[in-house]
């Protein structure tokens, strides 16, 4: 889809996808594909480069993902990150072993020759290390740019082609160095002039949605999310009056989030918006379920039926637009010449079915969340929406544990709001993933005044993410925690006792239920 392309070639790695963001964050295109993909495959894409990712694997394991070696004929620049380096060394003739110590963490590097790989990198810096394999003997057709204490080859090159290996990973934050290498080799070995621009996305994007869409109408699905929202404004811009959004209002929502969604696509975009409100039939149907599975089937369920009912009122549509991004598409095996689908332990049970009959619309089925959030930015959307947490499909159901009551959605709203206006005030709402209030069900004992009190317990969650697989709880300040359960016990009636998450996942997850 553009001049420049890398393709990151993914052996099981947990990184791939990081490599692809650091390696889209300088500005040069990217793709995740298969390892099996043959040579011919790799040639017909015309890569300025090629990234081989890590691996779980060891190369001697009887199904050690390899390599078509048509691809080392290509002549096009390989980089090899840690199993990528073994397994091509391997296949090149060296060989590899077990390491005298398995190296796992932060690790000091010593570089001997910087070449252009390592070119800028202090002689002696820190990278990350995690492998228990390493290359152990190359023979004379590579030559040694850096060491460790018990790696010896921790970064080599080819001495006649474009063929580079490091052991470290570069693509964590934990290798400071690691950016400046990825720009290397991508600038300095493949010749790439970091073209990828989120402007130049939208000008093709919206060309191409033009000439898909045509004179017909088209839905477009918003959540109040950034993803569905951007989606919407990139809509508008190419066919504008040809779209429709539909919002359904399921009463599971946060605070004035459905007044934020009008506010913004009726009078700002000016759109041609569809609110259904179906508060009262997704609550009468959750009357009195408490599982939480059962409740996402529920809500599933309802939301394709009054999604449904609205759009008949919208005739003659043909499009219906959704917010996919890339690691939806990788992770569902829907990627051309991407990897299988990985088992994704998430239960969203959302989306809407192809029997609805609509052509999809998908313009951000090749943007990372960081880029979308660009993109939103560069396309006009309120801050309040660019960096707007995620928020789940079931909405509040799953963070109002046990059956879902309107009285406790509304106790919940109230703590959510004071919990959020706090961290945007202290400066944290953007420090963390995702922040929000649970309540529990459980009734706790507390004294106000002179009286007793028997009263609902809320829990305060916040997470800091890369990616939302795995998650680290919020280090936040005490006294922003202590002005939080203040404000909630003292303006929120029914709640008398706040407390803190500290768990994180894994084990736990980020929501409750
Ligand atoms: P967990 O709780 O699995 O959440 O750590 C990971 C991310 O997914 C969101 N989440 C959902 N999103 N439908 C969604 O659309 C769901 O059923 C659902 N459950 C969790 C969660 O908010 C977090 O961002």
């Amino acid at each position: 889809m553009t001049q420049e392309l890398v393709l990151i070639v993914d052996f099981g790695s947990q990184y791939a996808q990081l490599i692809a963001r650091r390696v889209r964050e300088l500005n040069v295109f990217c793709q995740i594909v298969r390892h099996d993909l043959p040579a011919s495959r790799f040639a017909e894409l015309k890569p300025k480069g090629i990234i081989f990712s890590g691996s779980p694997s060891s190369v001697y394991d009887e199904k050690a993902p390899k390599i078509d070696p048509g691809v080392f004929a290509l002549n096009v620049p390989i980089l090899g990150i840690c199993y990528g380096l073994q397994m091509y060394c391997h296949m090149l003739g060296g060989s590899v072993g077990k390491a005298a110590a398995r190296e796992y963490g932060r690790a000091p590097i010593h570089v001997t020759n910087p070449d252009k790989l390592l070119a800028g990198v202090p002689k002696e810096t820190i990278v990350w290390m995690s492998h228990g394999d390493q290359v152990q003997n190359v023979n004379n057709d590579f030559e040694t740019l850096a060491h460790t204490e018990t790696c010896p080859l921790a970064a080599v090159k080819h001495r006649t082609k474009p063929f580079y290996g490091i052991q470290f990973h570069p693509e964590v934050s934990h290798t400071p160095e690691g950016g400046r290498i990825l720009r290397n080799f991508l600038h300095d070995v493949c010749g790439c002039e970091g073209l990828w621009r989120i402007s130049t996305f939208i000008d093709r994007t919206i060309a191409e949605m033009k000439a898909k869409i045509g004179d017909k109408r088209v839905i477009c699905g918003l959540s109040g999310g950034v993803d569905s929202s951007v989606v919407a404004a990139l809509l508008l811009k190419a066919v504008g009056p040809q779209v429709a959004c539909i919002f359904v209002d399921n009463g599971l929502l946060r605070e004035g989030e459905s007044d934020s969604v009008k506010h913004t696509f009726r009078d700002w975009f000016n759109a041609d918006l569809h609110v259904a409100d179906a508060s009262e039939r997704f609550l009468s149907a959750l009357a009195g379920v408490t599982d939480p599975q059962v409740k996402r089937k529920i809500i599933g369920r309802e939301f394709i039926e009054v999604f449904k009912q609205e759009a008949k009122s919208i005739p003659n549509a043909k499009f219906l637009a959704q917010g996919t991004l890339y690691p939806d598409v990788i992770e569902s095996g829907g990627a051309v010449d991407g990897p299988a689908a990985t088992i994704k332990a998430h239960h969203n049970v959302g989306g809407l079915p192809k029997e609805l009959g609509f052509d999809l619309v998908e313009p951000l089925r090749d943007l990372f969340k960081d880029e979308v959030r660009r993109l939103g930015t560069e396309l006009g959307l309120p801050d309040s929406v660019v960096w707007r947490h995620p928020f789940p499909g079931p909405g509040l159901s799953v963070r109002c544990l046990g059956a879902v009551t309107s009285e406790k959605l509304d106790v919940l709203r109230k703590c959510d709001v004071i919990f959020l206006e706090e961290l945007q005030a202290a400066g944290w709402y953007r420090k963390t993933g995702q922040a929000f209030a649970v309540i529990l069900p459980v009734q706790s004992v507390g004294v106000m005044g002179d009286e007793r009190t028997y009263e609902s317990v809320v829990a305060l969650r916040a997470v800091e993410t890369e990616d939302f697989m795995t998650a680290d709880w919020s280090r936040l300040p005490t006294d922003l925690l202590a002005r939080v359960s203040t404000r909630i016990i003292n303006e929120v009636r029914g709640v008398n006792r706040v407390v803190y998450d500290i768990s994180s996942k894994p084990p736990a997850t980020i929501e409750w239920e």
